[in-house]
């Protein structure tokens, strides 16, 4: 296996998804890709000290935008760009951060033209459409890591209040990686038993309301955003890319049609295997649900005419 997965941007997010994709051993090289000289190699060779103790054999190295040094990657993770400061929304960070999605995505693609590309920059759903529009590739191929993330949240807020395994819960969330998202009542269940068998609805709009706010309120915590969980989140992406898993999972994806929705990036249920998005799955969604994802496909919209306004691409 002389696979190569790198990772573009070594801050606290890009650093944690390099460890965790070769703790996993899921590639033969990981390289971790940064603007500021020193901060990927060191991070990097830091990593790669672990590899005894950790019993991993990934390789990790660490490189000064060099993405000659990328090519043939499989994969590419794009967490490229400034992170939240408390009081800030995702989307304050739109003309900062498109810009560097969508230079590193023409670089990386450059050397890598097979690679998929999973975007972690914020504000998510609009950068991974800059990421798509960059990389000038079919969009199963380009997406966004949201959905395991927040429902990770979901499910660690219910298993506390349920006192059970988080293991055991299951569920399922749409919409934009922002205030807007969509978690699925009705989609989510203890091994089969429906959550609202279990939970009161005012528990769960509680819940459901922690979830929604889950970034900002790490933020608020730490006074930047959230690392482990986004990092361990990519990681099971990549992984069900890597072992044509089929794991089903809601994903940042080019919707175009499915759900009434047209051109636009929003978190969907997809099955991930090594083509990328194999399929997005349809549900069908009583009346309530379509309007809560109107409303994020809309305020994605919103987002979507700023870069618009860019004239980037
Ligand atoms: C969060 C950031 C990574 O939700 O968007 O923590």
């Amino acid at each position: 296996m002389d696979r190569r997965i790198t990772v573009i941007g070594a801050g606290n997010v890009g650093a944690t998804v390099a460890q965790e994709i070769a703790r996993k051993d899921l590639a033969k090289e990981v390289v971790l890709v940064d603007v500021k000289e020193g901060t990927a190699e060191g991070k990097a060779l830091d990593m790669w000290q672990t590899s005894s103790i950790l019993n991993f054999d990934s390789r990790v190295v660490g490189v000064t935008n060099d993405y000659l040094r990328t090519r043939n990657s499989s994969v590419i993770v794009i967490t490229a760009g400034i992170p939240r400061k408390p009081g800030m929304s995702r989307d304050d960070l739109i003309k900062t951060n498109a810009a560097i999605v969508k230079e590193v995505t023409e670089r990386s693609v450059k050397y890598s033209p097979d690679a998929i590309i999973i975007v972690v920059s914020n504000p998510l759903d609009v950068m991974t459409y800059a990421a798509y529009l960059a990389a000038n590739k079919s969009p199963n191929k380009v997406f966004g890591m949201a959905g395991v993330l927040d429902t990770g949240r979901y499910k660690a807020f219910l298993a506390e209040a349920l006192n059970i395994s988080p293991k055991d819960i299951h569920a399922l969330l749409l919409g934009s990686h922002g205030d807007t998202m969509v978690p699925l009542k009705r989609y989510t269940s203890v091994s089969g038993i429906p959550v609202t068998d279990l939970l009161g609805d005012d528990v769960l709009d509680k819940i459901i309301e922690r979830t929604r706010k889950g970034g900002g309120e790490l933020v608020n915590l730490m006074g930047t955003s959230a690392w482990y969980a986004p990092g361990a989140a990519v990681a099971a992406m990549v992984d069900a890319i890597i072992r044509d898993q089929h794991r089903v999972f809601p994903v940042c994806a080019y919707v175009d049609g499915e759900y009434g929705l047209k051109d636009i990036y929003l978190g969907v249920p997809v099955i991930l295997g090594k083509n990328g998005i194999e399929r997005i799955i349809h549900l069908n969604l009583d009346e309530h649900e379509m309007k809560l994802l109107m409303d994020s496909a809309k305020s994605v919209k919103e987002v979507m005419n700023v870069l618009d306004e860019m004239k980037l691409f």
